[in-house]
């Protein structure tokens, strides 16, 4: 894709899904590349895709919610590459429950990982960003960041809040004048580790959730959505929706507007099984 060679780009939970395709067509459109994640395994197996590539990487061991080691790290890319222009803040992991018999731990964890990950990897590259003088922030949140849905209370509530920060983000950087674009980015389903990795209340049974999401409802591939994040990107677009799911939710709940849990209400009784019965 055009726009992106000489570009350095940073991605976040790189070992896997998303950001392991990002990584991958970044490195085939040109650009240089930070990549991160937790899981070392999944991490090797996306840098030696990129070298094949030929692409100029640089791979670490980054946990998201680790503020300090996040911030030294956005300085050792910036002093590795010289400068950064994009960062793709992708990490993320899900949990499903519902509210009364969620535990505390559930909710922060996914707090931690899906809204202050997406804070400490903004906060820590803005200033690299600006002094590039060609920055883009790209904050994946979800369709779960447009609605709601029972026992996605935890994961709604981190992916609302990175929609609201980023979307204030884009209106400060335009407003103060400052050379840094900023998307938002909502996928619907997409066949990726998420479901899988993900957990859940006691009482159930996170392999069968996994199998309903990827049987039913991750349509559109990994590949797909990278595609479509980069074509948002390179367009400046504010807000990108991946998947005729996401682009059919998205008018749905705007139509309906707060009577659109009605609408969904069949749907998501069968896909988010109750945890409090
Ligand atoms: N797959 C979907 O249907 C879907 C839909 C909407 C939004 N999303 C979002 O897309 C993003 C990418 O998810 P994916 O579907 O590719 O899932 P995935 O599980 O395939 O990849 C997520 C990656 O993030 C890494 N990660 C988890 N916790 C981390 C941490 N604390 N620090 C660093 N890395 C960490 C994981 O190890 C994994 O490699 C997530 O933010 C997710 O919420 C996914």
């Amino acid at each position: 894709m055009q726009g992106f060679a000489g570009k350095v780009a940073v991605v976040t939970g790189a070992g896997s899904g998303i950001g392991q395709a990002l990584a991958v067509e970044l490195a085939r459109s040109g650009a240089s590349i930070a990549i991160s994640d937790v899981d070392t395994d999944g991490l090797s197996v996306t840098e030696q895709r990129l070298k094949e590539i030929g692409a100029n990487v640089k791979a670490d061991r980054l946990d998201v919610t680790e503020r300090e080691a996040f911030l030294l790290y956005a300085d050792e890319v910036r002093n590795h590459f010289g400068k950064v222009n994009q960062i793709y803040n992708n990490a993320g992991i899900a949990f499903t429950g519902d509210v009364e018999v969620s535990q505390f731990k559930d909710i922060e964890r996914v707090m931690d990982v899906d809204f202050w990950g997406v804070v400490n990897g903004t906060k820590a590259f803005l200033p690299h960003l600006i002094e590039s003088g060609d920055g883009h922030v790209i904050n994946v949140s979800s369709v779960f960041g447009l609605f709601s849905v029972p026992g996605q209370a935890a994961y709604n509530a981190a992916k609302f809040a990175v929609r609201g920060f980023t979307e204030a983000l884009r209106q400060e950087m335009a407003v103060g004048g400052k050379p840094v674009k900023v998307t938002t980015v909502h996928p619907g389903g997409i066949r990726t580790a998420i479901a899988r990795n993900a957990s859940a209340v006691e009482g159930l049974d996170a392999e069968e959730l996994a199998k309903v999401f990827d049987k039913r409802l991750a349509k559109t591939s990994p590949e797909e959505a990278a595609r479509v994040i980069m074509d948002g990107v390179r367009r400046n677009k504010a807000r990108v929706l991946i998947g005729n799911d996401a682009r059919i939710l998205d008018v749905l709940v705007r139509i309906t507007g707060p009577h659109y849990a009605r609408l969904f209400s069949g749907v998501t009784s069968k896909l988010m099984p109750s945890s409090t019965h």
